[in-house]
């Protein structure tokens, strides 16, 4: 199947909780966020932490947007220098961090407004996201991918590398909460950089720095 026939095949938002349905018209909107609930914060560091079996079954609709909001989505609509607020901090604001989302149906690439998955491939690259075989089972792998132009006026690049890495960091941060405050297994790790950032078709600009895998904890 080409791009093209997979984009216009796209099921419906059922499609993210594992269900087959009829085709429906992309990009994919996800459910609005609950932003409210949840384990409260002190609960959720005490039990953040990398669980790396993940088990195979899909996260709901509902489960995805939550876990993307909380990531990095926004939470006012006016933030600093002209652009939203988001859940994570950037350094000027400039929100040089992208996260794709890798699927078994396919990859695509969270827009934070209007709160939506973009289709970038039709294909199901989990396999090829980590180093270790384990990342291949989890329902989601979250890619965060930085885009080295907005930091035109930065000159220095170890500048720039901290700049990224920082904000990676804090996405990270939310995303392991989040699951920490769900019950859900998280794996922050680090891809081949080079073979993920061509896999996705990645511009010039942009690189794939880590990788973030998301499931429900594999039962022992
Ligand atoms: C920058 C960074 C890179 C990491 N890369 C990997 C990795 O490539 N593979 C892996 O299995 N874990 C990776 N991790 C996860 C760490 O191994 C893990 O967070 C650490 O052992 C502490 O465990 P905890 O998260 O359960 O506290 C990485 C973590 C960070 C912060």
């Amino acid at each position: 199947m080409n791009r093209r026939t997979w984009m216009k095949s796209l099921p419906a938002m059922a499609m993210l909780a594992g269900q087959r349905t009829k085709a429906a018209p992309e990009p994919l909107v996800l459910p609005a966020p609950q932003t409210e609930g949840g384990r409260p914060l002190m609960q959720a560091l005490r039990d953040r932490k990398t669980t790396r079996e993940i088990a195979p079954d899909p996260l709901p609709a509902q489960v995805l947007s939550n876990l993307l909001w909380a990531g990095f989505g926004v939470n006012r609509r006016e933030g600093p220098m002209g652009r939203p607020g988001r859940t994570a901090p950037s350094a000027m604001n400039l929100q040089e961090i992208e996260i794709y989302v890798a699927l078994p149906q396919g990859v695509f690439r969270y827009e934070a407004v209007p709160h939506r998955l973009v289709p970038v491939l039709p294909e199901d690259i989990r396999p090829k996201v980590g180093r270790r075989p384990a990342a291949a089972q989890a329902p989601v792998s979250l890619i965060y991918v930085t885009d080295w132009s907005k930091f035109a006026k930065v000159q220095q690049p170890d500048l720039r590398n901290s700049f990224t890495s920082a904000d990676v960091g804090f996405i990270a941060q939310n995303v392991y909460l989040y699951c920490a405050s769900e019950g859900l297994a998280s794996w922050f790790h680090t891809p081949d950089r080079e073979a993920l950032s061509k896999l996705l078709g990645l511009g010039e600009q942009q690189q794939a720095l880590y990788v973030h895998s998301v499931g429900y904890p594999a039962k022992k």
